[in-house]
Order: C-alpha cells, then structure tokens, then sequence
C-alpha cells in the first residue's frame, strides 16, 4: 500500500531537514513515493531497495521514462544489503520490520544520519520528532537520528 499523499508531503519536508546527502527508501514498492522524491531531489542521490518484482519493473519503468539519472532502484531485500552511506532513509513498512531495522542499524552501524518512517515506530527509541497527520487514523511520522540507537 503506498504512503498517502499526507504523509507523503509531511515526508518531504523532514527530508528537506537532512542535508544533501542520499536518500534511501527502504521497500520503495511501485514508485509512488521514490519517484516524485528524485523528481524533487535532483541533486540528491536517491536509492530504492524492493523485493516484488512487479511493483519493481513499473518503477523501473517509470524511472527510464522520466529520465531521473539521481536515482537507482535496486530488486533486492534489503535486510541482506550493506548500506550505502547515505544522509536520510525513508520507510513504510511494518511492525516486525521496524525491529529489525533497527537490530541492523545498530549492527552494521551504516553511515546514515536520520531515519524517516511513516506510520510506524522504532521500539524503545525516542523519535527526534514526531508529526501526526491530519487524516481520519492520525497517522504518525517519525524522525530518529540514527546515533540514538545506540
Ligand atoms: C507499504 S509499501 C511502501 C511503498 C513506498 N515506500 C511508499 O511509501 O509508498 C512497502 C514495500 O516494501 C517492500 N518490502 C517489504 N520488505 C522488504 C524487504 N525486506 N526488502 C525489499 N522490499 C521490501 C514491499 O514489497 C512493499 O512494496
């Protein structure tokens, strides 16, 4: 399910917050979200890591179509990857994949400032900010800086 588009703009701003290193979407699924973001963001590396093939190919697509040289969508699980340095990821996942980002990112000690997740929280870690929509489920956003982890 794509992010909203609520979320999606708050999402921008706090990216906007982060420096002009890359930019990570961690299950970057149809496109919905990484797209307008490298569209935005030209001068800023923008990486998508997804595992479905199909919701791939139509980013895929959609990427080669619009030309955006900025962003690189690999079809991978990223829980298997070493990540990049990069200034911010962006995610919306699910419960059991926030434990375990945050067991990665603890282990792997990527250089990456800031995580950014829609919807769902890291356990036991206070978010630098957290934004709650204006929508029917008041839906939260997350700001962690990456070194409160540890
Ligand atoms: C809820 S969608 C979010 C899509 C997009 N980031 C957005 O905000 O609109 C989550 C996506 O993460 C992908 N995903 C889940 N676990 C993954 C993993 N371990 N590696 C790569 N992709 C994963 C799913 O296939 C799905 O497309």
């Amino acid at each position: 399910m794509p992010s909203s588009k609520k979320a999606y703009q708050v999402m921008l701003r706090l990216i906007d917050e982060t420096g002009t290193g890359a930019i990570i979407d961690l299950g970057s699924g149809w496109g919905n979200f990484v797209i307008p973001l490298a569209k935005r963001t030209p001068e800023r590396q923008v990486i998508g890591y997804e595992l479905s093939l199909l919701p791939w190919l139509i980013s895929i697509i959609l990427k080669k179509a619009l030309g955006l040289k900025n962003l690189r969508l690999h079809r991978k699980n990223f829980y298997h990857e070493n990540l990049p340095a990069a200034s911010v990821i962006v995610c919306y996942l699910y419960p059991e994949a926030m434990i375990k980002i945050a067991d990665k990112l603890k282990q792997q000690q990527p250089n990456i400032a800031f995580l950014i997740s829609n919807n769902f929280a890291l356990p036991s870690v206070k978010a630098d900010k957290k934004i709650v929509l204006d929508d029917f489920y008041k839906s939260p956003i997350y700001l962690y800086k990456i070194s409160d982890l540890n």
